[in-house]
């Protein structure tokens, strides 16, 4: 299967279909493997796994998840760290234990962060690879935080953030003299190595961007358009996502 798109009515039952999606993975396999992202979009999905944990009994004691990125250099208390974003949304509210965690650090000397990255692709690998991960698009067309030029074999590795996506995450830091330059991010290569992935894309902000995913050819400029080539890459948008795809 090649690359599909799902044109939801609306935002929320997008997400309802993708939570379903996980909670009959992790049922029939109680040791997935998910991939997870951070930012606006996945936070009502992670409202509604915590749903569904609270409600209907889904349970994540035995699965394990990577996040796909890190910012660097910020201190371990900073609201803004993804460590501190996933534990307020997430983990925090299910039953996932620590050792099943995984995200990239935000505090490295500069002389760790290859060995650290190393070692964040090895225990990919050790766990089996990723069945499942989830996405969001930045407006430069990025998931994780593969900017543009991010080679589509590229792997765990620092990334300088670009202009766009240090503005977009401005309002959050309160200015943007406060957003780190830089992060540790999956590369394009890990995430394609995932079996199954999901890239969730709502609002008019975001239509442009996946136009641009979607419609033209694949290229380095747009690291989302890799995932053209997946077999198993699936689009969820709403009408307002979609409005220019035509
Ligand atoms: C976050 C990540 C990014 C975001 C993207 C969209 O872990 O890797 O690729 O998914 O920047 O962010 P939002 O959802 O805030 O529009």
């Amino acid at each position: 299967m090649s690359l599909q798109i799902h044109l939801h009515s609306c935002r929320d039952v997008a997400i309802r279909s993708v939570a379903r999606e996980i909670a009959t993975l992790i049922r029939n396999k109680p040791h997935a493997v998910l991939g997870l992202a951070t930012g606006a979009t996945p936070i009502p999905l992670y409202r509604e796994l915590v749903r569904l944990h609270r409600e209907e009994g889904l349970s994540f004691r035995q699965v394990t998840t990577f996040n796909l990125d890190e910012y660097l250099g910020l201190e371990p208390t900073h609201p803004e760290t993804y460590w501190n974003f996933m534990h307020r949304h997430l983990f925090d509210r299910i039953d996932i234990p620590a050792a099943n965690i995984h995200m990239p650090h935000a505090q490295l000397a500069e002389a760790d962060i290859l060995s650290h990255c190393e070692a964040y692709e090895d225990a990919i690998r050790v766990a089996g690879g990723i069945d499942y991960q989830i996405l969001g698009i930045g407006r430069t067309g990025h998931i994780g935080f593969n900017e543009p030029g991010s080679p589509a074999d590229s792997i765990t590795r620092r990334i300088h953030l670009d202009a766009i996506t240090r503005q977009d995450a401005a309002p959050a830091f309160g200015d943007l003299a406060h957003v780190p330059k830089h992060a540790i991010t999956m590369g394009c290569g890990t995430i394609l190595a995932a079996r199954k992935i999901a890239l969730l894309a709502f609002g008019e902000s975001k239509a442009d961007i996946v136009r641009r995913a979607l419609r033209e050819p694949v290229t380095d400029q747009v690291s989302a358009s890799f995932l053209q080539n997946h077999p198993e890459a699936h689009f969820h948008l709403d009408p307002a996502s979609a409005s220019a795809l035509g």
